[in-house]
C-alpha cells in the first residue's frame, strides 16, 4: 500500500485539486484507493460527499484529527492524502515522516517561490527525506501558456535539486468538476485529452 501525500506550506496552490483528481485517477483504473483528507478545511471530504455513487469508488478517510491517521488502511492499493497547510503542525511531520511519495504543486508566482523553496528545505530535514525513502514529486500548478514565470521557476528549484516533474495547466475544468465531485480522469473525453496527458509523468512516478 502505497501513502501519497499531496503538500505544500502555501495555500491555494492546488494541493484539494491534485489529490482528488489523482485518487479519481486512480480508482478509474480499478485500484483500491481512499483519500484521507488531512487539512482543517475539509475541502476533500467536501468533495467527497458530493461524488455520485455512479462513480469509480474511493473511500473517505477524515485525518483532520491527529489520532485518526492510519486509520482503515487495510486492503487497500493507495491512500491519497490531502495534507494540511504549513510544516510546523506535528501533523504535517508525522505524515511527511510517513509518505512513500510527496507530491508538491508550486505555483508559478514570485511571490511563491520564496515560500516553496523554504518548505522543500524543510521536508528535506524530515528523516524519511533525508534518508531518500520517499520520494518528491514536483508540480508546477496553474502554467499559462504565455508565462515565463515556469521556467525562472524551474531554475530556481533545479539549483537545489528539485527538477519540476509535470506542468499543469490553468484550465476552468479543474473548478467544474470541483463541484461536481468528480476528476478529470473520471471521463474519456476527447476535448480534455491534452489536460490528461500532462498528468501522466506524476502517474508513472507513483507507480514506480
Ligand atoms: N490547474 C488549475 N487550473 C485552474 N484552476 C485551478 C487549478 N488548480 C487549482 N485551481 C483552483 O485554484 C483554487 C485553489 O486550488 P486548491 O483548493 O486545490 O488549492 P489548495 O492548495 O488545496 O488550497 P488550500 O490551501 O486552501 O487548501 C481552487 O479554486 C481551484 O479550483
Ligand atoms: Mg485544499
Amino acid at each position: 500500500m502505497r501513502k501519497i501525500l499531496v503538500v505544500n506550506s502555501k495555500g491555494g496552490c492546488g494541493k484539494t485539486t491534485i489529490a482528488t483528481n489523482l485518487a479519481a485517477a486512480l480508482a478509474a483504473r480499478g485500484d483500491a484507493v481512499a483519500l484521507a483528507d488531512a487539512d482543517r478545511q475539509k475541502s476533500s471530504l467536501g468533495w467527497l460527499k458530493r461524488r455520485s455513487k455512479k462513480m469509480s469508488s474511493i473511500e473517505t478517510l477524515d485525518w483532520t484529527k491527529e489520532g485518526k491517521i492510519g486509520d482503515k488502511e487495510k486492503g487497500l492499493d493507495a491512500i491519497v492524502i490531502d495534507g494540511p497547510s504549513g510544516l510546523r503542525s506535528e501533523l504535517a511531520k508525522t505524515l511527511i515522516a510517513e509518505a512513500d511519495d510527496i507530491i508538491v504543486p508550486v505555483l508559478p508566482s514570485a511571490f511563491d517561490w520564496g515560500a516553496s523553496l523554504k518548505f522543500l528545505d524543510g521536508i528535506s530535514e524530515i528523516k524519511k527525506v533525508r534518508k531518500g525513502k520517499a520520494d518528491i514529486h514536483l508540480v508546477a500548478n496553474r502554467v499559462n501558456r504565455s508565462s515565463t514565470q515556469v521556467a525562472e521557476l524551474e531554475k530556481r528549484l533545479a539549483k537545489k535539486g528539485y527538477p519540476i516533474l509535470c506542468r499543469i495547466s490553468d484550465r476552468v475544468i479543474y473548478a467544474r468538476h470541483a463541484a461536481a465531485g468528480t476528476g478529470i480522469f473520471d471521463y474519456n473525453d476527447a476535448r480534455s485529452s491534452d489536460v490528461r496527458g500532462q498528468w501522466h509523468p506524476l502517474l508513472q512516478a507513483v507507480d514506480s
